[in-house]
């Protein structure tokens, strides 16, 4: 796992967005696995900056939401589908036919999470998945006691999970009880992984995921077991690191050909 501390956000997002950026100038039709909340809004905000700056082109990229709330209609401001054309698709150029969301209304839920998982593996797998992480600890909305090895499924949301996503709604009673998500499997399976997290809230979880045991009561601790996992964080979030030096001087150090 590849750490990297920086000062501030707005440099979280630039770093994250130049290794998203190295994928897709490399392979122009990469499947990018897509997060949403406000972590990865740094990173959408330098991708889109350097769409506009023609260095880089989603047109012919597709892309996977890592998860929806279940029972939300498609329309409502804060269902997934449609943060994911207001903050993804819009500003990065996305083909609107080419992003998927996990459906949250099916009739059918399992049949239609079964689905999402080998749509997932019919497009090749995903090349980069952007990830946040919850203070709980969750990736997705893979709640603490997640299998390492689930799938794309329906799960219900932590109390704390509810608590902290009542910001996007009118009160906490609006916020769906219950999800669809992407399996700490299912995340394992993309080519490489970027998480972000700033700010202290994320700090103890941030700690227990990279330096812990590897524990599905820290669904982050998922990500010790890929082979090209980068986790970018601010000072704030690295807060709790114990080796946080060590991080900083392999980052200063690391070597010009592997940098991206
Ligand atoms: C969002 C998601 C979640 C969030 C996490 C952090 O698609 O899957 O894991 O990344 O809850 O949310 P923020 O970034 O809003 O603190």
């Amino acid at each position: 796992m590849e750490i990297i501390i920086l000062p501030t956000p707005a440099e979280v997002g630039r770093v994250a967005a130049a290794k998203i950026a190295s994928v897709v100038q490399k392979k122009p039709a990469a499947v990018i696995g897509l997060a949403t909340g406000s972590s990865p809004q740094v990173v959408y905000a330098d991708l889109q900056r350097r769409v506009e700056a023609g260095e880089i082109s989603f047109a012919e990229a597709r892309g996977f939401a890592l998860d929806e709330y279940v029972g939300i209609p498609l329309e409502h401001p804060e269902s997934y589908a449609s943060v994911i054309a207001r903050d993804v698709i819009g500003p990065l150029g996305f083909d609107p036919s080419r992003v998927r969301v996990p459906d949250g209304r099916a009739g059918d839920l399992e049949a239609a999470a079964r689905e999402y998982d080998a749509a997932i593996r019919d497009a090749g797998g995903v090349d980069v998945q952007i990830l946040g992480i919850g203070a709980n600890g969750h990736i997705g909305f893979n709640e603490p006691t997640s299998s390492f090895a689930s799938r794309t499924r329906v799960k219900t949301l932590a109390p704390s999970t509810r608590e902290a996503n009542a910001r996007f709604f009118e009160s906490l009673d609006q916020v769906p009880a219950h999800c669809m998500t992407q399996g700490l499997g299912t995340i394992l399976d993309a080519h490489e992984l970027v998480l972000v997290a700033h700010g202290a809230a994320k700090a103890a979880a941030v700690a227990a995921a990279i330096e812990g045991p590897l524990s599905s009561f820290v669904p982050g601790s998922a990500l010790q077991l890929h082979e090209s996992a980068t986790v970018v964080l601010d000072e704030e979030a690295a807060a709790g690191l114990q080796l946080a030096n060590y991080y900083r001087h392999t980052y200063d150090h690391k070597p010009e050909w592997q940098r991206f």
